[in-house]
Order: C-alpha cells, then sequence, then structure tokens
C-alpha cells in the first residue's frame, strides 16, 4: 500500500481529491514555519476537522485549493494558523506552581512594590485568560483592602498568544461560574463576582494585565524585563531546536533572580541552562548577575 493510500484509509469518508496526503503534509509545513506547531501525520483527522469550516467559508472547494489561498494571503494563514492552536486550559491549573509563587516569590514582589518599584510578569501562550488571571489574583492575596493597595502601584502582566480567538475570551475576562471551582475560595471571593452561571474578574485585577497577540517565534516587541515568566503546555506542541531558542530567549527576558514555570512535561534543556538553574519541578530561577 502506497502513502496516499494509507492516509486515506485513515480518513473514512473523506475523499482524497477533497483532503490527501499532499494536502497534510503543505498544511504541517505552514504550521511549523509559521507558528513552531509540530503536526505529526497522526493529526491528520484533526487537522481537517479543525480547517474544513474555514475551507468552506473561503469558498475553496478542496483542500488543496485552500493551502494555495492560505500560502499567499496572510489574514487567511493567520486564520488557519489560530485554528490549528490548541487552548485548553483552565484556572489553577497546575496548582503547584501558584503555591510556589505565593509562597517563594510573592512576598518578595509585595516588599518592592511597597517600596515603589515595579514588578513585571509575561503570561506567554496565556490562552484564554485563566493563567494570568489564576497568578494576578494570587500576587493580590485574599485580603481585598491590602490587595487593592498593591494593584494600585507599578505591577504589569503581560498575557499574549498566537490566536485572536482565545485572547478575545480572555480580555472578556468572564468565564462560567463553575470554572472558577480550582480557585482557592478566599480568592474568588476577593477578585470575582458571580452572576447566576456566570462569573467576573474583578475591574482592578483586570487593570493590571495587557492581552496582546504576540507569535512567541517571531519579534518580541518588550523592552523591559520581566520578574517571572509563565510559559506553560505550549511548548509541548515545538520540536526541540525551537523549544531550545525559546527557552533561551525567556531567559534572556528575565531580571537576574527572575523566575521561569513550565508546564509539567516540559523540561530546560540547551543553551538556556547557562542561566537558568532549576529551583523546584518545572520551575526555573536566572542566575543572579556574576
Ligand atoms: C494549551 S494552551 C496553554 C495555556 C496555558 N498556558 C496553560 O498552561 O493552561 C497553549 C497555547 O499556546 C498558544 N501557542 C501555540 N503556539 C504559539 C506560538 N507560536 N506563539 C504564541 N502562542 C502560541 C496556543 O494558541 C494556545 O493558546
Amino acid at each position: 500500500m502506497n502513502i496516499a493510500t494509507a492516509f486515506a484509509d485513515s480518513l473514512p469518508g473523506i475523499s482524497p481529491d477533497v483532503y490527501g496526503a499532499e494536502d497534510f503534509r503543505a498544511i504541517s509545513d505552514i504550521a511549523y514555519r509559521e507558528a513552531g506547531i509540530v503536526l505529526p501525520e497522526g493529526k491528520a483527522m484533526l487537522v481537517y476537522s479543525r480547517l474544513a469550516p474555514l475551507v468552506r467559508d473561503s469558498g475553496c472547494a478542496t483542500f488543496g485549493a485552500y493551502v494555495l489561498r492560505i500560502r499567499e494571503v496572510g489574514e487567511e494563514r493567520q486564520k488557519a494558523i489560530c485554528a490549528l492552536t490548541t487552548n485548553h486550559t483552565f484556572f489553577y491549573r497546575e496548582s503547584h506552581h501558584f503555591d510556589h509563587f505565593r509562597d517563594s516569590l510573592r512576598p518578595q514582589l509585595i516588599r518592592r512594590l511597597e517600596q515603589g518599584g515595579a514588578v513585571r510578569m509575561w503570561s506567554a501562550g496565556c490562552s484564554s485568560g485563566e493563567e494570568t488571571w489564576s497568578l494576578a489574583m494570587t500576587l493580590l492575596g485574599p485580603d481585598r483592602t491590602a490587595g487593592l493597595a498593591l494593584a494600585k502601584r507599578d505591577v504589569r502582566i503581560l498575557a499574549s498568544d498566537i490566536a485572536t480567538h482565545a485572547l478575545n475570551k480572555a480580555t472578556a475576562a468572564r468565564y462560567r461560574a463553575e470554572d472558577l471551582k480550582p480557585v482557592p475560595d478566599a480568592l474568588s471571593r476577593a477578585w470575582t463576582t458571580t452572576h447566576g452561571e456566570e462569573a467576573e474578574i474583578a475591574p482592578e485585577v483586570r487593570a493590571m494585565a495587557r492581552f496582546r497577540t504576540l507569535n512567541l517565534l517571531g519579534e518580541w516587541p518588550m523592552q523591559g524585563r520581566f520578574d517571572v515568566i509563565f510559559c506553560r503546555n505550549v511548548m509541548i506542541y515545538f520540536d526541540t531546536p525551537t523549544k531550545e531558542r525559546l527557552v533561551a530567549r525567556f531567559a534572556g527576558m528575565l531580571q537576574p533572580d527572575g523566575t521561569l514555570y513550565v508546564g509539567h512535561s516540559e523540561r530546560v534543556t540547551g543553551p538556556a541552562l547557562d542561566l537558568l538553574v532549576p529551583t523546584g519541578p518545572t520551575v526555573y530561577r536566572r542566575r543572579a548577575a556574576a
């Protein structure tokens, strides 16, 4: 059996004239080149189901025609990349990171803010914002009065993602009330309001965050360095050279003693280890300046 036949057999009910092995390969090349996302052949069905509505909306009769279109039209290509991202996330995901942040970093960051200094954090690959708000609420803490005083100080969270649809949800800062269940009660009492089945993040917390569309593989317009970077469950879609380049760039964007959190199945490897020291499971601290 040749490769094209094997590919067609793995997609029952889909005509190879509409979506064939060549089309899949062209799409996975584009996803890799543009966003670093690796799509092995086992993802052929997923690619089909994510892109079929866009193929239809674009008026293309086949994936082959659609490939030509996204090669030519940047805006259509961006839509395709967004559709190929996986945006699964939830509040307090990998809660040990927020415990670590609360116990190991928060006290000194609060001291700095109270002394008039600045705190900068980055939720890189923030998806629909649950990670960003979890971090912001943890920094402000359960005491609303003290947290409101902190929120007025020089504290910002950059929250970035390549997927604009996810960022739209993040900016709206409205979720199903049940989505907030993993948030410690005292924090959700202080920083969220619930209206029936919907919950909303408090305006003071929202004011701390800036959501931006940013491809982690592209240029980074940020000038200053960060005290804390969360980049979790993003690099799982990348290959080793892409991951190593990315963590080296993160290391360069951290303040001396700044901290990088990565996802539970991710590790820092490669040249970044010259700068980053593991300080806990999936937690890395940038070496202080010599
Ligand atoms: C599974 S979500 C992780 C969300 C959150 N960090 C968490 O751990 O729950 C992965 C996110 O990475 C984003 N992403 C994938 N490739 C990207 C790239 N090249 N640049 C920026 N974001 C990217 C996706 O759009 C998606 O929202």
